[in-house]
C-alpha cells in the first residue's frame, strides 16, 4: 500500500519529470514491472520533496555527470573530449532469421530508437538517470517521434538507425538544438552487468552489450564518440527456433 501511495504523490508533484501519460495498465504490471516502476516512483517522490527544500532550481552542468561503468569498463572518452549530452533511447533492436535452419543465431540487421534528452537528469540526479532504461523499456513509444519518454518528461533530442551494417548513426539535430550528426563505428563492447533488465514482462533475452563507438568521416557538430550504457533487453533468442525471418527485440538504453 506504501508503494502505490508514493506512485500517486509522486505522479501529482512532478514537475520535473511528469506523470504517467500512457495507457500502461498498472493492474497487469508483471512483479518485475512492478518493482521498477514503484522504485523508479519512490526515488522520484524524495527528489520532488527534496526539491521543495532548495532555493533555486539544481543547474544543469554537464561537467558534473559521471560515466557509468561496467565489471568489464569500456575505454575512458579520449583526451581533450568533454561531455556534450545525455540521452535515454527508446526503441528496438532488429534481427533476421534464417528460414531453413532453425538453429542458427539471430543475425543482427540495427537498430531504431528516439533519443531524449536527459541531460540534466545526468547532472543532478545520476541514480534516477540510471533506472531510466528499466522505466522506459515498459512503454512502448506510439511513434519514432513521440515528444517525451513516458512515463517521464523527457523531451526528443534526436533519433538513431543504422546507416548500414556497420554504421550506427545519431542524428542530435532538432527543431529545438542543432548538436550535430554522428555516423559511427564500433570501438569496443563489454557485457552488460549481471542483474540488467532482460526485457519487458521480465521475460527476455538479456540486455545488449554496453559499447564505446568511434565517428566516422562524416560527423558534424564536433561529435566524436558515444557510448552506450545501463542498457536493457534487446537481445534475441539464442537460436531461431520458432522466430519469422525478421523480428524486434525492445530495448532502452543511456
Ligand atoms: C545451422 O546452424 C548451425 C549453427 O550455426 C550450424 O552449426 C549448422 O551447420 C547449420 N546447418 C546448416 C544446414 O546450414
Ligand atoms: C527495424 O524495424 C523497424 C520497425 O519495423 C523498421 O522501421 C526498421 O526499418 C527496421 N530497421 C532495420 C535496420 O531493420
Ligand atoms: C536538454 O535540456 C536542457 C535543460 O532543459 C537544455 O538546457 C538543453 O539545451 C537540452 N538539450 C538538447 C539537445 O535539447
Ligand atoms: C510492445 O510492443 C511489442 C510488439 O512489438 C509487444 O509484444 C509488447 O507487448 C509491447 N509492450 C508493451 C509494454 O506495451
Ligand atoms: C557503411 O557505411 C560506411 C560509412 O559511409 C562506409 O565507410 C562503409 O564502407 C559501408 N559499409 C558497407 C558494408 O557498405
Ligand atoms: C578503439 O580506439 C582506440 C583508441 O582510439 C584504438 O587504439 C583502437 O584501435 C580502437 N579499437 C577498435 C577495435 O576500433
Amino acid at each position: 500500500m506504501r508503494s502505490a501511495i508514493w506512485v500517486m504523490t509522486a505522479a501529482l508533484c512532478a514537475g520535473v519529470l511528469g506523470a504517467p501519460t500512457d495507457k500502461f495498465s498498472y493492474g497487469s504490471a508483471s512483479p518485475g514491472e512492478m518493482k521498477v516502476l514503484s522504485e523508479y516512483f519512490s526515488l522520484l517522490g524524495d527528489k520532488v520533496r527534496a526539491g521543495k527544500q532548495m532555493a533555486s532550481a539544481p543547474v544543469c552542468d554537464l561537467s558534473q555527470a559521471a560515466m557509468p561503468v561496467a565489471p568489464t569498463p569500456l575505454p575512458n572518452p579520449s583526451t581533450g573530449l568533454s561531455l556534450k549530452h545525455v540521452a535515454i533511447g527508446r526503441g528496438t533492436q532488429n534481427y533476421s532469421c534464417s528460414s531453413t535452419n532453425s538453429s542458427a543465431a539471430p543475425v543482427a540487421l540495427g537498430a531504431v530508437a528516439t533519443l531524449y534528452n536527459a541531460s540534466c537528469i545526468a547532472s543532478t540526479y545520476p541514480d534516477l538517470l540510471a533506472m531510466l532504461p528499466d522505466v522506459a523499456l515498459q512503454f512502448n513509444l506510439t511513434s519514432t517521434d513521440q515528444n517525451t519518454l513516458s512515463p517521464s518528461n523527457l523531451a526528443i533530442s534526436g533519433h538513431h538507425y543504422f546507416q548500414n551494417a556497420t554504421t550506427p548513426a545519431f542524428n542530435l539535430d532538432t527543431a529545438a538544438m542543432e548538436l550535430g550528426f554522428a555516423p559511427c563505428s564500433k570501438n569496443n563492447s563489454v557485457s552488460a552487468p549481471a542483474g540488467a533488465l532482460v526485457g519487458q514482462a521480465d521475460t527476455g533475452f538479456g540486455a545488449v552489450t554496453w559499447l564505446k563507438l568511434v565517428t566516422r568521416t562524416g560527423a558534424t557538430g564536433n561529435l566524436e564518440e558515444v557510448y552506450r550504457l545501463n542498457t536493457a533487453g534487446g537481445n534475441p533468442p539464442a537460436t531461431c527456433v520458432g522466430m519469422p525471418t525478421t523480428f524486434e527485440v525492445q530495448y532502452a538504453a543511456e
